[in-house]
This record gives structure tokens, C-alpha cells and sequence, in this order.
């Protein structure tokens, strides 16, 4: 399992004549929160100048024991840091280590927001993650601390960075040469690609990251003020651009954009065996459109129903092209029989006149 370090409790602070304490609540948790870390690791937790991402005020450790359901965490800053803007930082040492290799850390680490060191208020239940992408680009996504599924990063999205870095490598594994083929064909034309059900937008803004094209992160419309965040914070790729849309897959898509894409990327979103019907159906129509549309499905298999999302495909008259699982970083525990998979699925649409 890919675990994340969250805020139970978000950081604030307590001003006393010689100190300025810094408390949290934090666990260390699976992205469905449905399962805590379950061995003893060392947190680092870091008061970092706003303004200044090297400018550590106070470094601590805290212990996260095997069992445990929560962790509180206490530091102490000087005095005389009183209202300087800082942002707080709980890691690990490997997570800084395979950060600095480009790796998707198997511990994902989380920074808060920019708070003063005055101010008693609790800050607000959002939080930044940060990975680092082949290219050494920084990919800042925020998240919410709560459970929404729009406004949260899956570890879906994580294995597309690993599909990327594959596709993007000078030897492409036979399950993402499709993909691959696309990418280095393209090297001078901006592609044109639609994210669905984008989420907080991790897989479309890296991939603007990575490659020349015009991306559109599409979701429903709680889900457009953290995509809007998150695309202001992007890097992308100098003549790639980046925007967000509602589009809500069961509305369909409707006559007003009659855009063309090359590629259509749907990262854990055939959960839902109601939704995964209107999904494929947008699909179709995207197809229809594009003759040579490549679609790219990944998710974690979590549900018998995701099964449903690919009969109908099958049924619609996509073809898979290709497929792939990437192993997820992890940490083995005692229920796991087999180290956690993203699965990916490269698709073409065959129209009826094949028969
Ligand atoms: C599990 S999340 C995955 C988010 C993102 N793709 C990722 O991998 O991090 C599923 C996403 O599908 C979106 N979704 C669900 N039903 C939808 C619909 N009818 N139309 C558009 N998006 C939908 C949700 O809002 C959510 O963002």
C-alpha cells in the first residue's frame, strides 16, 4: 500500500513568552483512510519559512509506533520567529530520499498551508503534496483533508507518474509502447488531450508537465475550485497549456465543444457501476469524433464492479491495445498477499463499419 501522512488536525499555533509552539494531529493512512501504517516510523517535522523553502526554523522527529490510530505533534520555535508566515512539514528520511531520486515515494509526505506564527486559528483543512517528475519539474498538488473523493489524490494517479516515466523512458516496456508511440510522434505538434473525472488534476497537469500539448482537466463542479488551485501551482511545459471545464458524464457531451483529442486519460474513475455506463458512453462519443482517439484507463482494482466498465467497453466497440500493471510503491503488511498494482488499458474505438 501507498501510504499518506494526513492532518487529523491541521497545524496551530500557541504564543508563550519564549516560545511559539506548533501543534498538529497527524496518521499515516492509506488513500481510502481505510487502513493506518503498521510498522514504527520516524516523522520529520520540519517549520519551514513560507518565502523560503530552505529557511528551516525547527526541526523535530516524533515517533508514529506500529498500532497507532493518530499522532500528536508538538514543536517549539523560537520566540523570535513571532509572525513570520511558515509552513509546516511532516516527511520521512526515505521519503526525502526517493524525492530527490525522482521516485514516487512509497510514504507520501504533506505540507501545510502558509500560516503566521501568531495567530491561534487552526488553518484550513487543505494541505500540499509534491513529487518530482523525470524531467526534475515539481508537481504541487493540493488536496483537502477531508473525504471528499473529487478534492483528494488517489493512488491511481500515482501509478500514472509511473506510466509516464515508462512511456517517457529511451526503452518503453511493451505495455505503454502504444502510448510511447503516440508521445514521440508528436515531438513538435502540442497535442490535444481531455482529462476525465480529473480529480484534484495529479494526472493532466504532470502530463503538461512532461509533454507539449493543450490539456482540459474535466470534472464535475465541486471539483473546480482545487483543480483551479492546483493548475495555478503547475509547471507546465514550455507551449503546453492547461485549463478546467465541468463535464459531467451524465449530461453527455453536448453540442457546444466539438473539440478533437488525441488522447483521453480516466485515472480510478469505474468504481461507480452507474457512472462507469455514462463514462463509457462520453467515451463513445469522444471516439466517434476522433477516429484515432487513444484512451488511457488506469485505476487500483478495488471493486468486483469495475468489471462492468470493461464489458461495456468491450460491448461499445473500444479495443484494448495494449495493457499494463505497475507495481505501487508500498509497504508489505500481514494481510498483503501481493504487492498493490495500478492497472492500465490503452484503447481504440473500432466503428461499425469494420464489420
Ligand atoms: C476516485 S476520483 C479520481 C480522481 C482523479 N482522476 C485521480 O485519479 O486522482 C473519481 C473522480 O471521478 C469524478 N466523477 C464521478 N462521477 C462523475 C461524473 N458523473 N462526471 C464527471 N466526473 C465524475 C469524481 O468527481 C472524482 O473526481
Amino acid at each position: 500500500m501507498v501510504h499518506y501522512i494526513r492532518f487529523l488536525r491541521t497545524p496551530q499555533t500557541d504564543v508563550n513568552p519564549k516560545t511559539i509552539d506548533v501543534s498538529a494531529v497527524v496518521a499515516v493512512t492509506t488513500d481510502l483512510g481505510d487502513a493506518l501504517y503498521s510498522k514504527d516510523l520516524e516523522l520529520i517535522i520540519t517549520v519551514v519559512e513560507a518565502n523560503h523553502p530552505h529557511g528551516v526554523l525547527h526541526t523535530d522527529t516524533a515517533m508514529w509506533q506500529a498500532g497507532s490510530r493518530a499522532l500528536k505533534l508538538k514543536v517549539n520555535c523560537h520566540g523570535k520567529y513571532r509572525s513570520r508566515s511558515v509552513r509546516l512539514h511532516v516527511t520521512t528520511k526515505e521519503t526525502l530520499f526517493a524525492l530527490k531520486m525522482l521516485d514516487v515515494p512509497r510514504i507520501v509526505d504533506v505540507w501545510s498551508v502558509t500560516f503566521p506564527l501568531n495567530e491561534k486559528q487552526r488553518t484550513e483543512p487543505i494541505v500540499e503534496r509534491q513529487f518530482f517528475l523525470p524531467n526534475r519539474s515539481r508537481l504541487r498538488m493540493w488536496e483537502e483533508t477531508g473525504d471528499s473523493i473529487a478534492r483528494h489524490i488517489w493512488d491511481a494517479g500515482l501509478g500514472f507518474l509511473l506510466y509516464f516515466a515508462q512511456a517517457l523512458s529511451s526503452s518503453p516496456s511493451p505495455g505503454v509502447s502504444t502510448f510511447a508511440a503516440l508521445l514521440k510522434s508528436n515531438k513538435v505538434r502540442r497535442l490535444k488531450v481531455l482529462e476525465l473525472g480529473a480529480g484534484c488534476g495529479t494526472v493532466g497537469v504532470a502530463f503538461a508537465q512532461l509533454v507539449k500539448c493543450d490539456m482540459v482537466l474535466t470534472d464535475l463542479d465541486d471539483a473546480q475550485e482545487i483543480l483551479a488551485s492546483n493548475i495555478k501551482c503547475a509547471s507546465p511545459l514550455a507551449g503546453s497549456t492547461i485549463k478546467a471545464e465541468v463535464l459531467d458524464w451524465t449530461s453527455g457531451l453536448g453540442d457546444s465543444s466539438n473539440a478533437k483529442y488525441d488522447i483521453v486519460l480516466v485515472s480510478d474513475c469505474i468504481y461507480n457501476p452507474d457512472s462507469s455506463l455514462h463514462l463509457v458512453e462520453i467515451l463513445r462519443q469522444l471516439a466517434t469524433r476522433t477516429p484515432n482517439l487513444l484512451i488511457l484507463v488506469g485505476f487500483k482494482r478495488r471493486h468486483e464492479a469495475d468489471t462492468i466498465f470493461f464489458e461495456r467497453m468491450q460491448k461499445t466497440r473500444f479495443e484494448v491495445k495494449e495493457s499494463i500493471n505497475i507495481p505501487l510503491p508500498h509497504t508489505m503488511t500481514d494481510q498483503d498477499t501481493d504487492a498493490p498494482m495500478a492497472e492500465f488499458y490503452t484503447y481504440t474505438f473500432r466503428p461499425a463499419t469494420d464489420d
